[in-house]
């Protein structure tokens, strides 16, 4: 009984000294500890017998993100639908044999350059750099062994807001015939609002060009033997980049009236059917649209909802534009995870970046990387319901 009196005599005096005027009772709540965690396993072996990981990273509401540091490939995201049922939204495979085999990009991380490049060659102050064609004349996605097929140094993390991974490597001036050693650092991390936040750095000693996405097919039913043909896509882009054959952009395109136009929320197959030069240049959806608002600010890049489901991805994105691609190469000859056959459009991928082809389209917003420059550039793809 005395100790507390003294105390509280005590306590008295120094409060009643230090302020003045009667101080409200705050409590300091102890950071309640996340149940934010991310872990590590083995993934398997490169064919040189080097060790590949698997990291999962799981959040208080049980949504689950598997990437390995090959390729930065997520391999599974596990989100509630509006029942509260877990279903995994990607489409990939149960190991790594399945992408070291054969791959069309699934949940890659995509460099140096994401998309086309006409031709395979650019030039930068008079210099004209050839790169692989490995889509037919053209250069896509970095190459025959781009980013997506390389091993990633990684190393995770967690602090109070997001558990994740951050990927690291120094692709090597000349590596696919890109100029410059290019230091790249890719963080991907998830906090308990759900959001999955992508954060691409890179530095060069070279003049250089550089366009970093991530790849991920979606279907949001979390039943890939279904299509996605019945999702509803919103697109705040009121132009897209029409293409020639070869899926290069010529020129850029009001959306009004077109089956291109997502301004407002609607169904995927709706309008993919008809009969359209761009559709059939496509082969369906392969097209870049152009944000209306061309700010570099972390902006709403776009909706994607299943309502069967009710699971709803939003996108957030400092990048111009987003390439939509209806996943029209999937023929079913590919088995991923649980054995299924990838189907014709049975996922789909929104990849936010900057425009196909810009090294060789100066209108286009520039992709060229100076020595002393830093490349930053941020997307948010967040998982909910409704
Ligand atoms: C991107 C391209 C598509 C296709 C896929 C991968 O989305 O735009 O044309 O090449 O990659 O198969």
């Amino acid at each position: 009984m005395k100790k507390t009196i003294l105390l509280a005599a005590t306590s008295l005096i120094i409060w009643s000294c230090s302020t003045p005027k009667k101080q409200e009772e705050k409590t300091v709540e102890a950071p309640v500890e996340s149940g934010l965690t991310v872990s590590s396993s083995d993934f398997g072996q490169m064919p040189d017998g080097s060790a590949v990981s698997l990291f999962t990273m799981k959040n208080d509401n049980g949504v689950i993100v598997k990437v390995t540091n090959y390729g930065g490939i997520i391999t599974s995201l596990i989100a509630p639908d509006k029942d509260g049922n877990m279903g995994d939204i990607v489409l990939g495979y149960d190991s790594l044999s399945g992408y070291l085999k054969s791959s069309p990009y699934f949940g890659a991380l995509i460099g140096r350059y994401g998309n086309r490049i006409a031709d395979a060659k650019f030039s930068l102050d008079g210099e004209e750099y050839q790169l692989q064609a490995n889509d037919g004349k053209n250069h896509l996605h970095g190459g025959v062994k781009g980013f997506d097929k390389v091993l990633w140094d990684a190393s995770s993390f967690k602090n109070e807001t997001s558990a994740g991974v951050v990927f690291s490597r120094v692709s090597p001036d000349g590596e696919e015939g890109y100029p410059g050693n290019l230091t790249a650092e890719v963080t991907y991390a998830l906090n308990n609002d759900n959001e999955l936040t992508f954060e691409y750095k890179a530095t060069t000693d070279k003049k250089t060009v550089v366009n970093l996405t991530n790849h991920a097919y979606f279907n949001l039913t979390g039943d890939p033997s279904q299509t996605i043909l019945d999702h509803e896509l919103e697109l705040p882009a009121n132009t897209f980049l029409s293409i020639d054959n070869t899926l290069i952009p010529t020129a850029q395109t009001a959306v009004e009236g077109t089956p291109f136009d997502f301004t407002s929320a609607t169904l995927i197959g709706a309008r993919i059917g008809e009969e359209n030069e761009q559709l059939a240049f496509g082969k369906g959806y392969d097209h870049c649209w152009v944000y209306t608002d061309s700010s570099d600010s972390l902006k709403f890049g776009g909706s994607l909802y299943d309502p069967s489901s009710g699971r709803l991805m939003n996108i957030y994105t400092m990048e111009p534009a987003i390439q939509f691609y209806s996943g029209n190469f999937l023929d079913g000859k590919l088995t991923g995870k649980g054995g299924i056959n990838y189907q014709f459009r049975t996922g789909l991928c929104l990849e936010t970046q900057h425009y196909p082809d810009s090294p060789n389209q100066p209108e286009f917003p520039s992709t060229v990387l100076e020595p002393g420059q830093e490349y930053y550039t941020k997307s948010v793809y967040e998982f909910t319901t409704k």
